[in-house]
């Protein structure tokens, strides 16, 4: 098992990769990206996937580098020679390298980066005893839905999260609007109908979000995609986070509140169980 890199149309050790400093994506953040799973050995969501990516690729106007027939052979190749049990692989598209200068010519060719890991592994507890989480005020863009690489502000609050000992840090605007966390999706459990903000552009489109939506309304979970306020959150019978490397995970705490019982709820674990088993 081998930490590999995809990088110039080869496959290198994850150490030995390195891309120029004047790559766009260094510079300004001018990339876009994904992460995929493998759950028993099998890609989790993997054309919604790289049907989002051409979606965020169109709305920055980057040309990508190969199809995405291409990259999903790519993918298939680094998967087998990195021989993770489960994998976890990370695609980044920068608009490429050329000397600094805020606006680009349309002839620079597209930098594929792709990095093949072993699928990140939570402690149970985490899932079973459920997570606090902080809320933040919404600093970042308005084009929330391009999964950008432009990840300043998520970063900063993610770490102010993990500064308060918190597993993630939520988005509230202004006016007290529930948008989502640093890196991951948020779902509201009210006498047992789901809520989760809308996929505007205040919000990346989970795939983790749209699965758990349509497993939902496959088992007669009702599921309403709205406006959600932190005092509906606040009050909320169970409220959880979502994203492909968590895939559900309870959040009992917000900020000095304590989320129904202060335990993960049943909506929570049935919900969970629309996912793949992970061996
Ligand atoms: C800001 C943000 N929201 C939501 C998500 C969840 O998206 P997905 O379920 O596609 O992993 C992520 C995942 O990285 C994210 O970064």
């Amino acid at each position: 098992m081998l930490e590999l890199a995809y990088i110039n149309d080869s496959f290198i050790p994850l150490e030995k990769a390195s891309v120029p400093i004047n790559d766009r994506g260094y510079l300004f953040a001018d990339g876009i990206y994904e992460v995929i799973i493998t759950c028993n050995s099998i890609l989790f969501g993997l054309d919604e996937h790289l049907n989002r990516l051409q979606r965020s690729a169109d709305a920055i106007s980057l040309e990508l580098p190969a199809s995405l027939d291409e990259i999903s052979k790519i993918i298939e190749t680094g998967i087998k020679k990195a021989g993770f049990s489960e994998s976890m692989v990370y695609i980044q598209i920068t608009r490429g390298v050329a000397p600094r200068r805020h606006n680009y010519s349309t002839g620079i060719q597209a930098t594929l980066v792709m990095t093949f890991r072993a699928r990140p592994e939570y402690a149970p507890e985490l899932f079973n005893q459920g997570v606090a989480i902080i809320t933040v005020p919404e600093i970042r863009w308005s084009r929330c839905d391009i999964k950008s690489t432009a990840l300043l502000p998520n970063v900063m609050m993610k770490q102010k999260a993990t500064d308060k000992g918190c597993q993630e840090a939520l988005f509230v605007t202004a006016d007290k609007i529930v948008h989502e966390c640093t890196t991951a999706n948020i779902f509201i459990v009210k006498n047992d109908i789901l809520y989760t903000p809308p996929a505007d552009r205040q919000i990346l489109n989970g795939i983790t979000r749209s699965f758990i939506l349509e497993q939902a309304e496959r088992h007669n979970i009702g599921c309403v995609e709205k406006e959600c306020y932190y005092d509906e959150l606040c009050q909320a019978d169970e409220v959880f986070i979502t994203s492909s490397t968590i895939d559900l995970m309870p959040v009992v705490k917000i900020d000095d509140f304590i989320i129904n019982t202060g335990q993960p709820g049943p909506i929570s674990l049935r919900v969970r169980n629309f996912f793949p088993t992970r061996t």
